[in-house]
């Protein structure tokens, strides 16, 4: 059933300039490489606003670093030798698996928490060949190697953070030498997958969009902004909880940091702001759980970690952002291999520190997936209607724009709508097929009004506004239809 909606889910986005790939196409394609055609670009564009917009609103600035950094940044942040995956290779057809994975597809009931020894200790058979895989596990480091200039060893990053970091003394500099402050950058990333086959979940080229606050680990505890929120609730799954109880909680930020599940006020202020961001991208609040990282689950740098899960259509419970508090290890690390300090002046002891990270990782290629997935609705097989039900503020194109038939004086009314509307919004104009068939076209591509210009709009100056969810009509003057879709739009 999952298989068959993600075959379905796939061929639509295919279909209709979502996501094409694994790419190059025309070459057989690699796996872990996606592009965006026109509707999946402007649907991760839409993506990537909300979440600047979030962390502008929090004041944070963004910033765009290089994508490629020496050697020794990726020695000194750790990802050179910890950044890896057990793996397994088939010594007779020669196929690379990931352990991890192989455990998960072959032994799905299983609740395998240390995946290495569970391999070990249990017969595997190759997926591909069925012949017996050796016990040999090796670690594969996911960086992907590069060169600059003549054999300067160097590595795509496998994170927007740690470039970030690099250059904590200039904006420090830029925020007036005062702390808390946040920077973040949108931008690509790369890991070396060992077999990815999740669609764009798991990519060897990705967006990331990852804010870094930069904070004394005092005013972490201490985090003032708190106050405003600590009777909000939020939905969560903690790793201790699951011990016993499946459910997940709504449960206020105030209880959760008494009963110790969150460690500290600024971590619980700006998770509750990330769980924020995922109401307004539009999930539906029953699809969203807050799942704490278990200490085997973490990664190396992180003292706490929750991810943001989304539940999808095609594969369950799936992690869209991470919340990580990175302590000082990062900052310490690059002041240890760089030689330059990364200690500055903490005003209230009156003594030089080094700062903290909260870290807010979100994934704009993941969500993207995650908005088609969940909002991808094929009605009945006689009806041949699909409707792609965005929330208009995330949809890709707001309107569509059709004169009823190809009558000149309809064309020239449509056109200056058209046109009108346009300085506001990116609308689409059509005069070709019936306006049936133009009206599901338009639901498809997940444009959430259609408007329609018949003969009566010649004689009342009056539109037809059509629902893409309910299909209900309604006219509305021209003079007040910018103002009425500015409402309509914001939903
Ligand atoms: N920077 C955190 C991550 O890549 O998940």
């Amino acid at each position: 059933m999952e298989k068959e909606f993600l075959q379905e889910l796939i061929a639509f986005m295919q279909q209709k300039g979502f996501v094409w790939g694994p790419e190059p196409e025309i070459y057989g394609g690699m796996a872990g490489f996606y592009s965006y055609g026109p509707l999946g670009k402007l649907l991760k564009n839409n993506v990537e606003y909300i979440i600047r917009k979030t962390f502008q609103k929090n004041g944070f600035f963004e910033v765009e670093f290089p994508t490629i950094a020496p050697k020794k940044v990726w020695e000194a942040s750790g990802h050179l030798s910890g950044f890896t995956d057990p793996m397994v290779e088939c010594k007779k057809c020669k196929s690379s698996f990931k352990v991890e994975q192989l455990i998960e597809e072959l032994f799905p009931n299983k609740n395998v928490k240390d995946f290495e020894s569970f391999f070990k200790k249990h017969e595997v058979k190759c997926p591909n060949c069925k012949s017996l895989l050796p016990k040999d596990v090796s670690n594969h480091n996911l960086m992907m190697k590069t060169f600059v200039g003549i054999g300067g060893e160097a590595y795509c990053r496998p994170e927007t953070a740690t470039t970030t970091y690099l250059q904590f003394l200039r904006c420090y500099d830029f925020f007036r030498k005062k702390l808390p402050f946040g920077v973040f950058q949108i931008g690509p990333a790369y890991r070396n997958e060992i077999s990815p086959r999740q669609h764009l979940l798991r990519t060897r080229e990705f967006t990331q969009a990852e804010g870094q606050l930069f904070i004394f680990d005092h005013q972490k505890k201490d985090y003032k902004p708190f106050e405003t929120v600590k009777n909000e609730k939020i939905p969560f799954w903690s790793w201790s909880l699951r011990k016993d109880d499946k459910t997940v909680k709504k449960i206020s930020l105030g209880e959760a940091l008494k009963n110790k599940w969150l460690k500290n006020k600024a971590y619980a202020y700006f998770l509750y702001l990330t769980y924020k961001t995922f109401l307004e991208l539009g999930f539906p609040d029953d699809r969203i759980r807050l799942n704490q990282h278990s200490p085997d689950d973490k990664a190396f740098y992180a003292d706490d970690a929750w991810d943001i899960e989304v539940k999808l259509n095609s594969f369950g419970w799936t992690e869209l952002c991470g919340v990580h508090d990175r302590t000082d290890y990062d900052l310490k690390q690059h002041a240890k291999f760089s030689g330059k300090s990364m200690d500055v002046l903490d005003e209230e002891s009156g003594k030089k520190k080094t700062p903290h990270i909260l870290e807010f990782a979100y994934g704009p290629s993941r969500i993207t997936f995650a908005l088609l997935d969940i909002f991808y609705n094929k009605k009945s097989e006689q009806e041949g209607k699909t409707i792609l039900s965005l929330p208009p503020r995330m949809a890709p194109i707001k309107i569509s724009v059709f004169p009823l038939l190809r009558k000149p004086e309809l064309i020239k009314l449509a056109n200056k709508v058209y046109d009108d509307l346009s300085s506001s919004w990116l609308c689409k104009y059509d005069e070709t097929a019936s306006i049936g068939k133009r009206y599901l076209r338009s639901a498809e591509e997940g444009i959430p009004f259609a408007i329609t210009i018949d003969f009566d709009s010649l004689e009342d100056k009056s539109v037809t506004v059509r629902n893409r969810d309910t299909e209900k009509q309604k006219r509305v003057k021209i003079s007040e239809l910018k103002e009425k879709l500015f409402v309509l739009l914001k939903q």
